[in-house]
Order: structure tokens, then sequence, then C-alpha cells
């Protein structure tokens, strides 16, 4: 028979259960964080991990989540500065790196960027090399292919984010337009992410 403390707390999770749909976000500025919380209302993640270079505002970021656990289904969110938070990922999200200056082009964050990358990749494969991985950091397309080359990954594993952003930019302004929701507005934005890219409807 169970005891009336078994009866009156209910765990959430198994103790030193292994999960199974783990999501790393690697970078917390704007995007990163905005990625964490979409994550966590959606409840996509059973355990999410954040790793960024900058020791404090990843820690004030990891509290800002943790103590938002009252509004989340996802039991356990970690960080850290080293790769092995990221352990057993089944997603690594990359948001680090710089970000455009106003008047910058995407392109200008190459060299910048490919260098974070050529730090990141290796340790992330080494502690999930299962995971699929989701590029963000601009240039997108461009840092997509150094990261499938750096992860020695299968193509169908490195996705970039692409022009889904515009897409979704471009929906929301024919929704202006016409006075209806984007949702009822279909129309891509294809090609680079980026100054060349064209309108495809
Ligand atoms: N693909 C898209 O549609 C899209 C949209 C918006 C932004 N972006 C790109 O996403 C990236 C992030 O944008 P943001 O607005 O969040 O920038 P941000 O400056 O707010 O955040 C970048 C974060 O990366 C961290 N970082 C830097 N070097 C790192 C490293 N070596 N390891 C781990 N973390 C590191 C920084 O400390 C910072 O917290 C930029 O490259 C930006 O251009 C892409």
């Amino acid at each position: 028979m169970s005891s009336v403390k078994e009866q009156l707390i209910e765990n959430l999770i198994e103790e030193d259960k292994v999960s199974q749909n783990k999501v790393t976000i690697v970078g917390t500025g704007a995007v990163g964080m905005a990625c964490a919380i979409c994550i966590l209302l959606k409840d996509l993640a059973d355990e999410l991990a954040l790793i960024d270079v900058v020791a404090d505002k990843l820690k004030g970021e990891t509290m800002d989540l943790q103590h938002g656990s009252l509004f989340f289904n996802t039991p356990k969110i970690i960080s850290g500065k080293d790769y092995s938070v990221s352990a057993n990922s089944r997603l690594v999200i990359i948001t680090a790196g710089a970000r455009q200056q106003e008047g910058e082009s995407r392109l200008n964050l190459v060299q910048r960027n490919v260098d974070i990358m050529k730090s990141a990749i290796p340790a992330i494969v080494q502690n999930s090399p299962d995971c699929k991985m989701l590029i963000v950091s601009n240039p997108v397309d461009i840092l997509t292919y150094v990261v499938w080359k750096l992860s020695g990954l299968p193509a169908t594993r490195v996705i970039g984010s692409g022009c889904n952003l515009d897409s979704a930019r471009f929906r929301y302004l024919i929704g202006q337009k016409l006075g209806v929701h984007p949702s009822s507005c279909h129309g891509w934005i294809i090609g680079e992410h980026g100054d060349s890219s064209g309108i495809c409807v």
C-alpha cells in the first residue's frame, strides 16, 4: 500500500530518466531566447539546455526560464558554457554569433560566425551524435553549408531557417493590405535569406 506522502506527491519525472526530446539552444540573445520561450510554451521538449559564452547573461536568462516553470511542462532547464550540457540532444538550434548592425549586410558577418561554428560544431556532434541541427545565425545559408561540412552529419540533419522569417513577414504584409489574417495569405520568399531573395506567389 502506498504511503500518504506517495499519495500526495506526484512525481513529474522519474529519477535519472534519460530525456527523449532534449533541445539545446546555442546563443541566448534575442533570437535564442525567443526560441526557448516558444519551445517551452508549445511543450516541444522534455529538457531544454542553453549555451552561451557570456556566463552572467546565460545565468540570468536560465533563471528567468526556470522561475517560469510554473507555467511550463518541461521539467528540466539547464545551462552552461561547456557543451557537455547539450549531451543527448535531439535538436540543437544555433543562434550564436554577431548580428548585423544598421546598414550592414548579413554577408559581412560571415568570418566572425564561421569562426564560432568551427569551435562549436565539433563539440555539439561529440556530445549529441544523433542530433538534428537547425541553423539560424547569419548569413544563414552560408553557415548552414559550413555547419553541414564541419559536422559530418547527413544533409538531412542540418537544416537552415532559410527564408521562413521573410515569408512570414511577406504574408503578414499581404494580410495587412487585404485586411485578412496572414494564415489566409499564401506565398513564399525564396532564394537567399538576404539581399537577393525574391517573391514567389
Ligand atoms: N535566420 C534568420 O531568419 C535570423 C533572424 C534574426 C536573426 N538572425 C541571426 O541570428 C543571430 C543571433 O541574433 P540575435 O539577435 O539573437 O543576436 P544577439 O546579439 O542578441 O545574441 C547573440 C548571442 O550569441 C552569443 N554568442 C556569441 N558567440 C558565441 C559563442 N561562440 N558560443 C555561444 N554563444 C555565443 C552572444 O553572447 C549572444 O548572447 C545573428 O547572427 C542574427 O543575424 C537570423
